[in-house]
């Protein structure tokens, strides 16, 4: 409370990031060689051209999303200078989850050590951490908790149908972190959240389990071309949205941190908001599509490297299946 008897104003900022990523590094050239022998063609060539990726890294079979998602955690309380018993929440956003439940969160607590904060999952496939980032937000400026572990973790290759050249070499595996506190300075300025369900089928992983069964499909399934057209569109307007509501512009912004998913997709969103491309933070020639761990992965080598610096204005933003997207705009 203020002298006046005012309640001041409570908001959530990031106090510490990091990642993890599975040591098999493959190379497009060895994607290639691996693919060769069951008969399916690709290239280095062609994988740079359409989408900027270089390398993916695969988590090996004994490998989880909370494996990964385990380290990026234990990084960002590092970071952050808090232990793992002073969290009240844990949100992780995945669509590759361990198990059908307990949920990822829960095994992450479990594997942390501690008990008793509340825990779940979020899945909104590539947006899901910006959709994770925002409701431990609104929990935190709410009241309803103090200290946030937000993680967005994924073994998409789990996923991916080998046999599909067109999908399988732009996905990877990894796990992004961030630690949210309560501040009386303003961290998180704006964050938007959409969806459209009449874009289901275009980006899809349609199977589920019963009766002991796969039923339907358990791989990824995507129309590239209509999914490109719809995120550069979306991308776009939410980050003007988002922008409108903290009153900035998008001359303020000092870093892009969008879903890493093709960087013609990046460098289109980067130009349209009239953003030198120095400003754009770039992962995907490494990392490949992580999905929800993409935004934390990309957000935490720019932390570490040095670029985004305390007080830098930063644009978060996802895109993915479901239709989903989001963006959050924030004071690091
Ligand atoms: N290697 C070599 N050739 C290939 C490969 C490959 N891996 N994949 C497709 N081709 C061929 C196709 O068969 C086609 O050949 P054809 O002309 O003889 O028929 C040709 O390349 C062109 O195929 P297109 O699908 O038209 O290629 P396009 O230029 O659209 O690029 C891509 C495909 C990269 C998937 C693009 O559409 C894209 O980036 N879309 C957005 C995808 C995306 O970002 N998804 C993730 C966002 S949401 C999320 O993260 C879950």
């Amino acid at each position: 409370m203020s002298p006046t008897g005012t309640q001041s104003p409570r908001y959530s900022r990031i106090l510490g990031t990091g990642s993890f990523l599975p040591a098999d590094r493959v190379t497009n050239q060895d994607l290639a060689q691996r693919l060769a022998a069951d008969g399916i063609e690709t290239s280095d060539e062609w994988i740079v051209e359409r989408t900027g990726i270089r390398a993916r890294h695969f988590a090996v079979p004994e490998q989880a999303s909370s494996d990964l998602a385990l380290p990026a955690s234990q990084a960002a309380l590092e970071a952050a200078g808090i232990a793992a018993e002073e969290l009240d929440l844990i949100i992780v956003a995945t669509s590759t989850p361990d198990m059908v439940f307990p949920s990822t969160a829960c095994l992450l607590q479990k594997k942390l050590g501690v008990h008793g904060c509340a825990a779940f999952d979020v899945q909104a496939v590539c947006s899901g951490f910006v959709y994770a980032l925002s409701v431990a937000d609104a929990m935190i400026k709410s009241g309803a908790a103090n200290k946030a572990l937000v993680v967005g973790a994924e073994v998409f290759s789990r996923i991916l149908d080998f046999k599909d050249r067109t999908t399988c070499v732009l996905f990877g595996d990894g796990a992004g972190a961030v630690v949210l506190g309560a501040s009386a300075e303003p961290g998180i300025l704006a964050t938007e959240l959409h969806a459209d369900a009449r874009h289901t089928d275009i980006l899809c992983t349609p199977g589920t389990v019963a009766g002991g069964q796969v039923v339907g499909s358990p791989f990824l399934k995507m129309d590239g071309q209509a999914v490109f057209k719809l995120a550069v569109g979306v991308l776009e307007k939410v980050a003007r949205s988002v922008l409108e509501k903290a009153g900035k512009t998008d001359a303020d912004i000092d870093w892009l941190i969008p879903h890493q998913a093709n960087i013609r997709i990046m460098q289109g969103t980067a130009k349209k908001l009239k953003m030198d491309l120095n400003k754009l933070i770039v992962t995907v020639d490494e990392h490949g599509n992580t999905s929800a761990a993409s935004v934390p992965l990309a957000l935490d080598a720019a932390v570490r490297s040095g670029r985004v610096q305390r007080g830098d204005l930063v644009m978060l933003e996802g895109v993915g299946g479901g239709f989903t997207w989001g963006a959050a705009l924030l004071n690091y």
